[in-house]
């Protein structure tokens, strides 16, 4: 299934900012994500916006709040307007992030991990059967970064993200950026963590740069993205068959032709991989 959805190209995370400037250079951008939640329950204004970048670009929903990992299930009344949003888009594929951010009522907002157990997998995999009543679109799953590794794993951080990807019959948003900064926080290898996913399962990917603080290298999506995520860019499209790359920047965002030349220089990785030419 996953096999079919279509080469979306090199695309940028929608950011009101530089609406003005992406209209007067929408050529090197190939389609655009959005996060979802700025559009649920929108001012008329919010959702003349999303008509507008409808009829210019591919909109691919990208969902914050879901919280694909409660274990007291999903909030009815978000998915029923998640579903609604997607509905409207008709999207090939739709994003959220593989963890939780609600727990016994209370919204954490934040991304949280998930124990890497078994009984988190069967969590996941009956929530993400709900939002398949609701939606049936394509979802793909996205590793988040972390700062604390909940105890109590039984699996592997690239094991859990593959077992949850083939039980619920899942693509994957593999952000090279998080991978990258939980490999360097948490100590481990990249290469290992790749090898253990789900080659054919890799729709999407996510890049950007962040910062370093008291040793511990913060997921800010505030600066261009570094050489060593351009490197590891490169290994990944190498082995999986991206659809998608998406460039994340939200804080301190430069001028637009910066963030242009990020694009052009993730076609180049992609074209030097014989993709989508
Ligand atoms: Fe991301």
């Amino acid at each position: 299934m996953l096999s079919h959805l279509p080469n979306l190209g090199v695309g940028l995370g929608f950011r009101e900012l530089f609406k003005s400037e992406l209209f007067l250079n929408r050529q090197p951008v190939d389609f655009l994500e959005i996060v979802a939640e700025h559009y649920l329950d929108a001012p008329a204004a919010k959702q003349q916006e999303l008509e507008l970048l409808a009829a210019h670009f591919p909109l691919i929903p990208h969902a914050i709040n879901l919280s694909l990992g409660s274990a007291e299930g999903l909030d009815r009344d978000y998915l029923s307007k998640l579903a609604a949003l997607i509905k409207q888009l008709n999207p090939p594929w739709w994003s959220e992030h593989l963890c939780f951010t609600k727990a016994g009522g209370i919204d954490i907002g934040h991304l949280s991990p998930l124990p890497y157990t078994q009984e988190a997998v069967e969590v996941v995999c009956r929530n993400i059967a709900e939002v398949r009543r609701w939606i049936d679109v394509p979802l793909i799953l996205e590793n988040i970064s972390y700062l604390v590794a909940l105890p109590g794993a039984e699996m592997t951080e690239a094991q859990f993200l593959a077992e949850v990807a083939e039980r619920a019959d899942c693509g994957l948003l593999l952000d090279v950026t998080n991978l990258y900064t939980n490999a360097v926080n948490h100590s481990y290898d990249v290469q290992q963590f790749l090898q253990q996913l789900p080659l054919e399962r890799v729709v999407q990917l996510h890049f950007v740069g962040g910062h370093w603080h008291d040793g511990v290298l913060i997921d800010s999506h505030s600066h261009s993205t570094p050489a060593e995520i351009w490197q590891l860019m490169d290994d990944v499209v190498a082995k999986f068959p991206v659809k998608g790359m998406v460039l994340e920047r939200d804080e301190n965002l430069p001028a637009f032709a910066e963030l242009v030349a990020e694009l052009q220089q993730a076609r180049h990785i992609a074209r030097s991989h014989g993709k989508w030419v």
